[in-house]
């Protein structure tokens, strides 16, 4: 390990012990095991920045009792991790799906105080054909929207009535990017819910983030 790379994990252990948190040990643990560039951009300024977004709008929409969640397209289970530390939330169980199985053994790092507790897992899965009917999750989330080419095919399947919560962005010309949006009213077209909770739009650096939480 460089020096550099040494510093960064020192510090990282230090504002551990500074807030008490088993999110920060995790996330050093990950970063020490899995030394992966990737793993830097999902915990990035706007990664972050657009997650506390979800997280803090969510809990506005919903006082916080969730159940059991899915968030899909969730990559290395940050998301999952941060609404699983937040102890604004009830959450009984998250699961974690991607398509893209590399990113299981990091999420379950990410994600090690809850997988000792049994409320993290991570499945393997491709979105577009799980049977959302049979899981009978209280909440589907689904950041990964702008990676969905054909996002109908997706939202036909699932059910009537299922609280979800939803990002997309303007982000164009990204590798996987293959449904951005220009705008939150295109987006409520692709995604159109019986119930709209919240919906807004986050002006980042390089993009515009839009959401939307509300009933199938
Ligand atoms: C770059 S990541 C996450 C981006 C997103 N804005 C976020 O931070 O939540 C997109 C993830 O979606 C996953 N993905 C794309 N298509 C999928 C599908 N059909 N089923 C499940 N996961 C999928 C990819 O493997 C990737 O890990």
């Amino acid at each position: 390990m460089s020096e550099t790379e040494s510093m960064y994990l020192d510090i990282l252990k230090g504002l551990a012990v500074h807030f008490d948190s088993r999110f920060i040990t995790d996330i050093r643990e990950t970063a020490l095991q899995h030394p992966d560039i990737r793993l830097g951009h999902a915990l990035n300024h706007n990664q972050s920045a657009s997650k506390k977004w979800l997280i803090d709008s969510l809990f506005e929409a919903t006082s916080g009792k969730l159940g059991r969640i899915c968030i899909l397209g969730g990559w290395y289970g940050v998301l999952g991790a941060k609404l699983l530390h937040d102890p604004r939330f009830d959450v009984e169980h998250a699961a974690s799906v991607d398509i893209d199985a590399s990113c299981e053994e990091i999420a379950l790092c990410l994600n090690r105080t809850h997988v000792d507790t049994g409320k993290f897992t991570f499945l393997v899965a491709d979105m577009y054909n799980m049977d959302f009917e049979d899981h009978g999750f209280d909440m589907i989330v689904n950041t990964s929207c702008e990676h969905l080419d054909t996002i109908g095919r997706w939202f036909e399947r699932i059910p009537a009535g299922t609280l979800l919560t939803l990002q997309s962005n303007n982000y164009f010309g990204i590798d996987g990017h293959v449904n951005c949006v220009e705008t939150l009213d295109q987006f409520k077209q692709q995604v159109p819910l019986e119930e709209v909770l919240f919906e807004g739009e986050l002006e980042l650096k390089k993009y515009t983030r839009f959401m939307l939480v509300g009933r199938r």
